[in-house]
């Protein structure tokens, strides 16, 4: 008797202990599929965020300070009631099998898990969660932890897309994973006609102009320019990433490519913050909220 209450009382405890975090799944985000979504149902809002990537402040001594910062984050989402919370990537600071990891990932998960659970969030990946040169262990790793490294969601009417940019900005290691995620890239245009569709990434395609220079923040021109073509042939209303730590504003062609500075540390001159984006039926709008509004 006593041994049954007390599996009860286990599957209680993780029942409970679920949370908000889901994984992607195979190519997509489970709930937000094309057959339940494809309709447009009115003008709604979303926060796209990026870079909480709990460790960065005290380079993984600590994360107490990246962590507060995630907390703020997390209650303003649960007042302003977003349709969705998208996550760019570097959840966590420390790369995949440093001994830090772990726990890193726990206390991110942990924090995460306090969403409001009427509020998906979808999470990709950056370079500090696969590596800076990822190969298939790596990508596995990052799967087993938080989900698909790439994948499409549908929410009311709209595609989000989203890319392992971290893949595109090496993918020496996995070449076969690159050509798998540009051919999968290439037919998700080809397929419906969403009101708007939207690119998520880590890595900014660039910063200031679509052929500047190939350097750390951004995805190399060999590859930059290939995607870039594809996606404003398709329309795409706007690209969204981070990893730049910074904010920057640019555009292709007049296809937005918006880079958000982190929920965690800074590299430049904003402050902590995260995007509230308004989606209306003939156009995106976009600001930078800081945390400490
Ligand atoms: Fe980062
Ligand atoms: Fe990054």
């Amino acid at each position: 008797m006593g041994k049954k209450i007390f599996s009860l009382l286990l599957i209680a405890i993780s029942l409970h202990g679920e949370g908000v975090f889901r994984k992607a799944e195979g190519r997509g985000f489970p709930g937000y599929e094309y057959e339940s979504e494809k309709h447009w149902a009115g003008p709604f809002q979303f926060i796209q965020m990026a870079d909480c990537q709990l460790g960065f402040i005290n380079e993984n001594r600590s994360w107490d300070e990246d962590i507060v910062l995630l907390e703020k984050a997390v209650s303003h989402i649960n007042q302003m009631k977003p349709k969705f919370v998208i996550l760019c990537g570097d959840l966590v600071h420390a790369f995949p099998k440093a001994p830090m990891r772990e726990e890193q990932i726990a206390d991110f998960k942990r924090v995460v898990n306090t969403i409001d659970e009427t509020i998906p969030l979808i999470c990709l990946c950056g370079n500090h969660d696969i590596g800076n040169h990822p190969d298939r262990a790596s990508i596995e790793m990052y799967e087993e932890e938080f989900g698909s490294h790439y994948f499409s969601f549908w929410v009311g009417g709209v595609q989000g897309i989203v890319l392992n940019s971290t893949l595109i900005w090496d993918p020496s290691n996995a070449q076969d994973l690159y050509d798998e995620q540009f051919s999968w890239f290439e037919k998700q245009f080809s397929e419906n006609s969403p009101v708007h569709r939207l690119v998520f990434t880590h890595h900014p395609w660039f910063i200031n102009d679509a052929h500047e220079e190939d350097w750390y923040f951004v995805i190399p021109k060999e590859r930059r320019i290939p995607f870039l073509f594809l996606m404003k042939n398709a329309d795409v209303s706007a690209c969204f990433c981070g990893h730049y730590h910074r904010n920057a504003l640019a555009d292709y062609e007049g296809m937005p490519v918006i880079t958000t500075s982190a929920v965690g540390k800074q590299l430049g001159d904003d402050v902590s913050g995260f995007r509230i984006v308004n989606v209306f039926h003939d156009r995106i709008e976009h600001e930078y909220f800081p945390l400490a509004q």
